[in-house]
């Protein structure tokens, strides 16, 4: 029996009747006016009722979505409690508050830099979006290729809004970061001679994504996780950090964790301190299912806009083109990028190319929405529509097996649910995968807080407001690298004084002051899916 519904294989029908003349099809890509209409009219961030403008902070008058919207100007997790900050509960020279690919490359820089490190995460080592990349790490380490083209690459693909220097940062530490993987041990795809096997991504002029199969980043992570363990660096999980702590200099000087077990604040001190919690497709903005790991709340940008921090671009969200959109068990789920790179294309109800299968992500999205909703051209899918990713295609182009061995996870993953991607397409929507924006930073990962350097997806500025498919991976081991040296650098000149609050108190204050109500609790540390109900 079929996975599918009998509509669905009615309009699958028209997908197998299309496909051979589709193959090796030329297909136009949108020209720059026909983007900027199909952003405008149809990518979420357009939607004005998706978005609030801020009334305190320093991004006063500025909108963000809604949900980050309620966190920021939210109530403080420790507004009414009582923390003694003269008992320290642990005193380091560099916290590094998260745990994934960006925390783990910051903490062995900074420990071989001398420093004394320690890393606190709300999960486990490793529970992270790092752990859940799939398609790829872009690096133009290759002879047609060099920084300079993968800087024009990402600027485009940025709308021109990327910070010149942090891009410049990404792209000429592209190839030094894979080598530093490589030596640490991630296993990159290679062909038999040695030479590292890339492909294109979506906005990309040469082919730079260097691959781990479709789970490179659960490969990246096992290596640095190992690392940091080698290195011996203390990691204390189940520890969010809820606020940040200031010294009478104004320097940023450590942090309060909530214990889960004890649920008691603990007290940090630290000489510099590291924000590497990553993204917020955990707040589901304008309803969208998300790609991203549970821990994904924003929390980061939370404690530092609090501080004082403004952030940059943080209304310009990555929505990724092809989420899981059947079956319901996996809904929301990441369809890699990589998926379309090696030959997949999409396809609407009636079996028709739609569009160029490697345009940007923000265009590609809005493209899906287009096709589905105005002009009816989707197939109906659980409670929402959908389109077709024709994955069987890519056996034809490249032979029997290239699934098995290319994108074994999204083979395995659909076969779970009886379906069978080297024979059969699959729906796809847009699903909420990455903030584009973040905490503002300069070159070396220090935000405008002295003391507070940030990397991953908690930074803003390096994509411009729309990523490419490969940087975020880059990105994280790059700023990771940078922010754990330069921290353990500036650890050295630094002595922190009595530790306060106030910041806390003074944002209350403004809250009040903006007549906002009493608002959530923030930091939200996890997400909440019962509705209402009790779990059992
Ligand atoms: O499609 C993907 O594999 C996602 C990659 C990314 O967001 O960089």
């Amino acid at each position: 029996m079929s996975a599918f519904t009998e509509d669905m294989l009615k309009s699958m029908a028209n997908v197998e009747r299309t496909r051979a003349s589709r193959m090796g099809a030329t297909i136009e890509r949108f020209s720059a006016e026909e983007k900027e209409e199909l952003l405008k009219e149809f990518h979420p961030d357009y939607s004005e009722k998706g978005f609030k403008v801020l009334e305190v902070g320093p991004n006063k008058g500025e909108k963000v979505p809604v949900e980050l919207a309620a966190l920021l100007e939210g109530k403080s997790i420790v507004a009414d409690a009582k923390i003694d900050l003269e008992k320290i509960d642990y005193d380091v020279d560099v916290l590094i508050i998260g745990a994934g690919g960006a925390g783990a490359a910051a903490a062995i820089e900074a420990k071989k830099a001398g420093a004394n490190v320690m890393i606190v995460t709300k999960l486990r080592m490793g529970d992270a979006n790092t752990m859940m990349a799939e398609g790829g790490i872009q690096a133009a380490d290759k002879a047609n290729d060099s920084p300079a083209q993968h800087y024009l690459d990402a600027f485009g693909g940025g709308h021109y809004k990327n910070i010149p220097e942090l891009l410049e940062q990404l792209v000429v530490n592209g190839p030094l970061a894979i080598d530093w993987l490589s030596k640490l041990g991630v296993m990159f795809d290679k062909e038999a001679d040695g030479t590292m096997v890339t492909t294109h991504g979506g906005g990309t002029s040469r082919k730079r994504m260097h691959a781990c199969a479709d789970y490179s980043g659960a490969e990246i992570m096992r290596v640095v996780r190992d690392e940091v363990v080698n290195l011996g660096v203390p990691v204390l999980e189940f520890s969010p950090a809820v606020e940040l702590l200031k010294d009478e200099t104004g320097r940023i000087a450590g942090a309060i964790l909530l214990d889960y077990d004890s649920q008691e604040f603990q007290v940090v001190k630290a000489k510099t301190v590291i924000m590497a919690t990553g993204g917020a497709g955990r707040l589901h903005y304008q309803g969208f299912p998300t790609s991203n790991h549970y821990g994904a709340t924003a929390d980061g940008l939370i404690m530092a806009y609090r501080a004082g921090a403004p952030l940059i671009y943080a209304d310009a969200i990555q929505y990724h083109p092809t989420g899981v959109a059947y079956p319901a068990q996996i809904y929301g789920a990441l369809v890699t990028e990589k998926v379309r790179s090696i030959g997949a294309q999409l396809v609407n109800s009636d079996g028709e190319i739609f569009m160029h299968p490697l345009e940007t992500r923000d265009v590609a999205a809005a493209s899906i929405i287009r096709e589905c909703k105005a002009r009816g051209k989707g197939v109906k899918a659980l409670d929402g529509v959908a389109l077709w990713l024709d994955t069987p295609l890519i056996e034809m182009l490249h032979g029997e097996g290239t699934i098995a061995k290319r994108i074994p996870g999204m083979l395995r993953m659909y076969l779970k649910f009886g379906i069978d991607i080297r024979k059969e397409p699959i729906l796809i929507f847009p699903t909420l995968h990455y903030q584009n924006g973040g905490i503002l930073i300069d070159s070396k990962a220090e935000s405008k807080l002295p003391g507070l350097f940030v990397a991953g997806e908690a930074v803003g500025g390096i994509h411009g407001t729309n990523r490419l498919m490969g940087n975020s991976l880059l990105d994280i081991i790059v700023f990771g690298r940078i922010a754990g040296t330069e921290a353990a650098k500036a650890a050295k000149e630094i002595s922190v004084g009595k530790l306060n609050m106030d910041h806390v108190a003074a944002f209350e204050a403004e809250l009040k002051a903006a007549g906002i109500a009493e608002g959530e609790s923030s930091p939200k540390l996890l997400p909440v899916y019962t509705h209402g109900r009790e779990a059992r």
